[in-house]
């Protein structure tokens, strides 16, 4: 089986009756949303919030009940994917373009569980280039303080121009090459004006779930 299914599979099974769930994006989220569907219709009985339109209307279609964040007070499990992925459960994530709506919903989860494939674990984060969402106006300089950080900041583009996120900002892919402090980093990033967040998903993990290439999944837990 996928190595991405395989993990957002086990994931699932996390899920219980009742539960308020955020669902991830990108291709191993897909997975994940496919399985509770799946479970949806055998008559598990959730309610969830997405964090991209595109994950949103993948529930829907499997009949998954989205509600708003008027309708609940915290989120039980999130479940989604990542780019990288360090032994002390620090994470990079929004190479999908979906950050910020995914760093919301994380920060409202009691837990939140990483579904990645055996090429997401590294010893050091940073070769996967760090998204940056960024709001439009004055991107310019922003994206020369960026580099003043150190990196080598790239407006991402879709179909020759400005890729758009969900919420009407840009992406900013920041090639540090490796991060060495990814908390100085982070307050740092997000302390430019017209930075709205960065990828970096800081002690925010309680569990990852690596699906491997031999069949296996295995899983990590973040120390308390
Ligand atoms: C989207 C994300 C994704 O979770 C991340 O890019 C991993 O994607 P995939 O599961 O397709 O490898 O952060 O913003």
């Amino acid at each position: 089986m996928d190595r991405k299914r395989l993990a957002a599979e086990k994931a699932v099974g996390y899920v219980r009756d009742g539960m308020m769930v955020g669902l991830g994006t990108g291709s191993t989220a897909y997975w994940a949303i496919r399985e509770l569907g799946r479970r949806v219709k055998e008559g598990l009985s959730i309610r969830a919030i997405a964090t991209s339109k595109q994950s949103e209307a993948h529930a829907r279609r499997l009949g998954i009940p989205i509600v708003s964040f008027s309708d609940f007070e915290s989120i039980d499990i999130t479940i989604d994917g990542a780019d990288e992925i360090d032994d002390r459960l620090q994470v990079i994530k929004g190479g999908g373009g979906a950050l910020l709506r995914e760093k919301i919903v994380a920060s409202a989860s009691n837990e939140l569980i990483i579904i990645v494939d055996d090429e997401k674990p590294v010893n050091q984060l940073g070769a996967f280039p760090l998204p940056v969402e960024v709001v439009p106006f004055g991107s310019e300089l922003t994206l020369r303080r960026l580099q003043a950080l150190g990196c080598r900041p790239v407006l991402r583009q879709q179909e020759d121009a400005p890729f758009m996120t969900d919420n009407g900002n840009y992406t900013v892919d920041c090639h540090f090459g490796q991060i060495g402090n990814p908390v100085e980093l982070h307050a740092e990033i997000n302390a430019i004006v017209g930075v709205v967040d960065n990828g970096l998903f800081l002690n925010m993990a309680s569990r990852v779930i690596i699906g491997r290439a031999d069949g296996t999944v295995t899983e990590r837990l973040r120390q308390a």
